[in-house]
């Protein structure tokens, strides 16, 4: 009877593996911070994107840790970077079942660790990183991207991007913005995972926690300047702005179960103290039932092969 009048449903294909790519390493690395999630190697990342198909995954989103940084994020534009050789890796292996995404962002790129370039006082330079975000686009675009996901923040983002695929003959190429993103505490185990070279916080440009109806505005922006998906992240913390996105969003809602979610509940359950896998799975249902169309977990292939047993 539950199950036959279940509201909210989970399944695999709405599932979206986020996976971390380095250069210059010969093996997987582990995440101390995330137990379970890999630096990876090319080879083994082209292992997981097939396991995440073959799990049933509708997407996978593609971060890219380079070998060198520098102040405006170089590796980031080159074509032959890691995240580039990446996105041609797993589009070639497994383009055609999953929905390939890359994250269209400086700070895995920068020496600062901030998501932009920055101005000579020390402050991130929106405008200047806007030209960066624009380059970068094309490059993932060129290098068979389906989806690019833009998570600096930057206020005009999404219309500088769309109009770069555009103008470059990338129609095709979506944009998934990341239009309410907090200034969270929860992205540490984040910072690991990128190797993050990040000191201080980045106030300057994700949202405050305190505030809802900014969320709205973002949305706003990021609509009218052409946002094919939007989300909200982290997810949990913030189901109640998920719910007022999803009630005003004309396109699909995605929303992010960042590493410190991820965190949280692995230590917990490495504790003995909750059940992971109910706990898992209750995790995705409530960010679901608040109204996210699309999630982006780093149990992506657990949870869908626990939904395929269901
Ligand atoms: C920025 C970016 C971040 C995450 C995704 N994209 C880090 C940040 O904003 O500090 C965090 C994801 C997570 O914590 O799982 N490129």
């Amino acid at each position: 009877m539950r199950r036959l009048v279940a509201e909210t449903r989970l399944h695999p294909a709405e599932l979206i593996l986020p996976a971390f790519v380095s250069e210059g390493i010969a093996e997987p690395r582990p995440i101390t911070s995330m137990p379970g999630v890999l630096q990876h190697t090319r080879d083994s990342l082209r292992k997981a994107a097939v396991e995440a198909a073959e799990a049933g995954v509708g997407g996978i989103m593609l971060f890219g840790l380079p070998e060198v940084k520098d102040a405006v994020g170089s590796e980031g534009t080159n074509p032959d970077g890691i995240l580039q050789q990446a996105i041609r890796d797993v589009v070639a292996e497994v383009g055609d079942r999953l929905v390939v995404m890359s994250d269209l962002c400086l700070d895995e790129f920068t020496d600062h660790g901030h998501c932009g370039v920055l101005a000579e006082d020390g402050s991130v330079d929106n405008d200047a990183t806007l030209a960066r975000y624009a380059e970068m686009a094309v490059v993932q675009a060129e290098a068979g991207v389906h989806v690019v996901g833009p998570s600096g923040m930057m206020d005009g983002q999404i219309a500088v991007i769309r109009r770069a695929l555009d103008e470059a003959g990338h129609q095709d190429v979506s944009v998934l913005a990341y239009t309410a993103k907090y200034a969270s505490a929860l992205y540490g185990p984040f910072r690991e995972a990128v190797n993050s070279s990040l000191k201080g916080d980045r106030k300057t440009y994700q949202q405050d926690p305190a505030n809802a109806r900014e969320a709205l505005r973002e949305l706003e922006l990021d609509l009218a300047e052409g946002a094919d998906l939007v989300m909200v992240k982290p997810a949990m913390l913030y189901l109640d702005v998920l719910r007022q996105v999803a009630d005003a969003s004309p396109v699909p809602v995605a929303a992010y179960q960042i590493s410190g979610e991820y965190s949280m509940v692995e230590a917990a359950a490495a504790n003995g103290w909750i059940e992971r896998e109910r706990t898992i799975l209750e995790t995705l249902t409530s960010i679901r039932r608040a109204g996210a169309e699309q999630i982006l977990t780093y149990w992506a292939v657990e949870a869908a092969r626990m939904l395929k047993q269901q």
